[in-house]
Formats: structure tokens, sequence, C-alpha cells
């Protein structure tokens, strides 16, 4: 793997699941051969489990690992080519990502949507340039369209409780205050579709995903009817991509709740976090000894050294 920017990046998903399986069982087996490797986390954007899991996963492989917070301690980066620097911008990506590769064997950036230009957005401007101009491999920490190690994550979890070869899962939108990216959703979407699972994804009309991540999964726009036979329900909110960036409606009839789970094959309930509580999901639902949200986020460190592992052993 000479990167990891989607699940295209990931030629067999099979064995990388079995490959996660035995880091799972034994994470502190020792890699001799890394004990010089270094792993730089960027961050443009805030972050819990990302940060956490990734500084984690890197020592448990005994790999040197630096935390860069670019917002609160580094210059203001210019990614547009030919840009004059006249203003807020004190040093290009060309030579950030530039320099920073030559400190380090992985660097792995965290940048989100802005949600203002749906076309700039789903270029993936920030995470490309690092790609094009950083000399080592970098690693995709959530960029504006994707977050494959989080998707990673949720897929081991699935593994970890499915009961059939092929579970319903469901990818419901539910309510937030604040518009957020489509990032988790597309990715959770593509990584549950190449897993093989049956997919439904259901919301409210106008907040579609974009057709290359919804792919062949079942779309609905009825809570209730999706829910039924559910083995899996993993809710999620997003802003919408037709009407880029926007909060068409805050229902609350969207939030999920028991009566909703109820309705499920005994449901796991699933969500990546952070998560607001009684907005998306009700007390009783989270707390309840079917969430799996705690074991999702636990993953996150599995799905990380995994990643890193199979890029440093190159
Ligand atoms: N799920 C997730 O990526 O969490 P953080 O934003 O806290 O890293």
């Amino acid at each position: 793997m000479n990167g990891f920017f989607s699940i295209d990046d990931v030629d067999d998903l099979p064995n990388l699941i079995k490959m996660a399986k035995d880091i799972k069982k034994n994470p502190y087996k020792q890699h001799k051969e890394l004990q010089n490797k270094s792993i730089c986390l960027l961050f443009l954007n805030p972050s819990l489990r990302t940060r956490l899991s990734s500084q984690r996963a890197a020592q448990n492989l005994g790999v040197h690992v630096t935390v860069f917070d670019v917002s609160a301690g580094g210059w203001q980066i210019e990614f547009e080519d030919g840009a004059v620097m006249n203003g807020n911008s004190a040093e290009h990506i060309k030579e950030a990502a530039a320099v920073i590769g030559t400190y380090f064997d992985i660097v792995a950036v965290r940048a989100f949507a802005q949600l203002q230009d749906r076309c700039l957005d789903y270029s993936e401007q920030v995470l490309n340039q690092f790609i094009k101009h950083c000399p080592v491999p970098v690693v995709n920490l959530e960029s504006s369209t994707r977050h494959p190690l989080q998707a990673f994550a949720d897929v081991l979890t699935i593994e970890s409780h499915k009961k059939v070869e092929k579970p319903k899962v469901v990818l419901t939108w539910a309510p937030h205050p604040k518009a957020l990216p489509q990032a988790v959703a597309n990715s959770f979407s593509l990584w549950v579709q190449k897993s093989d699972y049956q997919l439904t994804i259901v919301q409210p009309k106008g907040y579609e995903l974009a057709p290359e991540f919804v792919g062949n999964a079942k779309v609905e726009y009825d809570q209730l009817k999706a829910f039924e036979c559910a083995d899996f329900i993993y809710a999620k909110n997003w802003s919408s991509y037709s009407d880029y960036g926007k909060i068409l409606t805050n229902d609350r009839n969207w939030m999920v709740d028991v009566a909703k789970m109820q309705r499920t094959n005994e449901a796991k309930f699933m969500h990546c976090l952070p998560v607001r509580r009684n907005v998306v999901v009700s007390d009783d639902v989270i707390d309840s000894a079917n969430s799996l949200v705690v074991e999702e986020a636990s993953n996150r460190i599995v799905s990380a050294q995994t990643i890193f592992k199979n890029i440093l052993e190159q």
C-alpha cells in the first residue's frame, strides 16, 4: 500500500480484515523493522478519536508519532496553484508538504469539507495537494468527501457482530443543529457495499448522497420501512449534497429511538461519534446493550494500525 486515501487503495478487503483481526488479537507484537519509522498526524480540524487512536496505533507498532495542529501552531497554508500570497497564507502547500515529507515516513492529514463550494470539496484539493507534493505516503484522517479509517473500523465492528453472511445494514440520516460534511456517510456506503452486506440508505428528500457514493445501495425515504428487519442501524447526519452544504430540515422525527429500533431484527446501533444525544439518537438507544458506539471507536486503533503497518512494511 503506497498511501491510504480511500477504499480504492485496498486491493483485497477480506485479507485486510484478516490482518486487522490478527492485530486486534495481538496488538503489541514486536515489529523491530518499524522501530525507527515515524508518522506525522496533521490536523487542520478538531478530533478526539482520530487523534488518539492514530497515536495509539503508531505506538503499538513501536513507531515514533508526532501530532501537529496546523490551525493552532502552524503557518496558514495556501493550496491554490499560482496564488499571489499577499493575504493571510504564509506558506504554500508545495513547500509545506515537501518539507514535512522529509521528516517522516508517513504523513496523515485531517482536512474537512468547507461546505461552501461543492466542486472544490469534491475535488479533494487539500488531500490531493498533500499527495502530490509530499514525497512519502499520505493517509486520510478524514477529508472533504471520505473518512476511510472510520469506515474500516465500522466494517470490523459489523464483522464481529454479524449473525448472517450478508446482514441488512441501514444508514439513516438523523437531525443535527449544524451543517456537517457527507464524508462519513460516503465512506460507510462504499465500505459496506465492498463488504457485500445489504445496504439501505434512508434520508429525507434532498439529502441523497452523490451517485458515486450511493452505488448499488437501496435508497429509501421512509425511515420506519427502512428499519424493518435491519441487523445494523448506522445513524449519521449529513448536509445536502444537491443543495450543497445546506440544512434542508431538522425534523426531530428522524431521531433514532426505541420505538424505531423495535421494528428491527434486534439491530445493533452504530454511530461514528461524536454524537448529539437526544437529537441524533435517544439516550435509551445509545445506552442500550445493543449500542456498539464505544467498540466502533475502539476499533479505530485497529483500523489505523493495520493501515500504518501495511504502508510501513512495503
Ligand atoms: N469519528 C471520528 O472521526 O471522531 P473524531 O472527529 O473525534 O476524530
